[in-house]
């Protein structure tokens, strides 16, 4: 059987995805990148052809079939074949749970599925580099973490456990964009305050890192705080973390350029690193987990403190990518997954 991985969803995460997926198709050894645009949109024509441009193919149900027709996509086919003929789905919709339900556990079960974020309870945390050994698991299905998840994890993981260091508490206030650059509503006139709906950690943010980290044993304490800001540009995280013992400024510094998933950053203004990733990123998203500030850092006796940078459209995606390419190649993955190493920074 071909190798073939069908994205669900075009918005914000599903069309980088389907970008990143298609453009590296022959490195990553793929056979076909399909995806399932649901609704036909005049307004989404230039991405449906930008994404076909880039050699991904679009499917939708049967009775919008005639209407991507119309739109000048006499190529879509009906998606019931799609799932027949791909072994990784990649649910990118905040409706992965509902979908599970509806449609995919109907499917042959030996194949791959992948949901995003939003989708607590859709399968075992996987964040790309946190927690790779997950993918060994027997289980058909993974919640890709969403990019909160991700970058508090990477703090933890580069500041606290890589390092032997016993964390007694991480405290982090997430501070949200209102809504995606590519959105029009939800957006907030002012700094709009989360409940703190969780009596153990808070919010949901730090209740999914302890999550993941118990499913290797690791029972970490943890808590969060949210609130969302009147920007676009994207999620801001302030962490402070108590350990054990005392720790030094320099060695701090050291951990986050031994980081292989953190960038470091002089800027101090989300606009100067989304910018960044306008320009440098791919689809103008920076791919790695957290982008810390490192002038923020500050160290006093045994607690840490700082801020880092959530590229929220972004930090995800090699996850989704990393699961489809275990899926398929389970010996030399990691090798495969080097071709992104061209849009990981250092230092930025
Ligand atoms: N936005 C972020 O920064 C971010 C970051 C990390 C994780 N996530 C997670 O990614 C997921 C998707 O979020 P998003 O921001 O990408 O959403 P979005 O921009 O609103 O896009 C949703 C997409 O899903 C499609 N869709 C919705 N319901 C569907 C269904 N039942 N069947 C098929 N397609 C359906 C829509 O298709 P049509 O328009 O064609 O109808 C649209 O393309 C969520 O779980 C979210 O938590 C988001």
């Amino acid at each position: 059987m071909s190798k073939n991985v069908l994205v669900i969803g075009t918005g914000t995460i599903g069309e980088p995805l389907i970008g990143l997926l298609a453009d590296h198709k022959d490195s990553l050894g793929l056979d076909n990148v399909i995806f399932f645009k649901r609704t036909p949109l005049s307004d989404e024509r230039g991405k449906v052809e930008s994404l076909i441009r880039k050699g991904a193919k679009i499917v939708s149900t049967s009775d919008a079939l005639s209407e991507f027709h119309q739109l000048g996509f006499n190529e879509t086919s009906d998606v019931e074949q799609a799932y027949a003929d791909s072994d990784v789905i990649i649910d990118c919709t905040p409706s992965g749970n509902d979908n599970w339900d509806n449609v995919y556990s109907s499917l042959d079960q030996n194949k791959r599925f992948m949901a995003q974020g939003s989708e607590h309870g859709f399968g075992s945390f996987f964040a790309w580099g946190i927690n790779n050994e997950i993918l060994k698991e027997e289980s058909n299905k993974f919640l890709i973490a969403s990019c909160n998840t991700h970058n508090i994890a990477s703090i933890v993981k580069s500041f606290a456990l890589d390092e032997e260091r016993e964390l007694v508490e991480g405290k982090f206030v997430c501070l949200r964009r209102a809504n995606d650059v590519s959105q029009n509503d939800s957006f907030s006139p002012s700094p709009t305050i989360t409940k703190h709906s969780n009596q153990e950690f808070g919010t949901h943010h730090a209740r999914d890192v302890h999550e993941l980290f118990a499913q290797e044993g690791k029972k970490l304490n943890l808590f969060s705080s949210a609130i969302k800001l009147p920007t676009q540009y994207m999620h801001t995280l302030w962490f402070s973390l108590t350990f054990k013992d005392v720790v030094q400024h320099e060695e701090i510094m050291e951990n986050l350029d031994n980081s292989e998933f953190l960038m470091a950053t002089e800027k101090m203004s989300s606009n100067k690193v989304f910018s960044f990733g306008r320009d440098h990123g791919y689809h103008g998203r920076l791919l790695s987990h957290g982008v810390v500030a490192e002038q923020s850092l500050h160290v006093k006796e045994n607690t840490l403190t700082g801020y880092c940078f959530t590229p929220q459209d972004g930090n995800a995606l090699l996850s989704s990518v990393a699961g489809t390419v275990q899926h398929y190649y389970k010996d030399d993955w990691k090798e495969k997954m080097e071709i992104f190493n061209r849009y990981i920074f250092k230092n930025i």
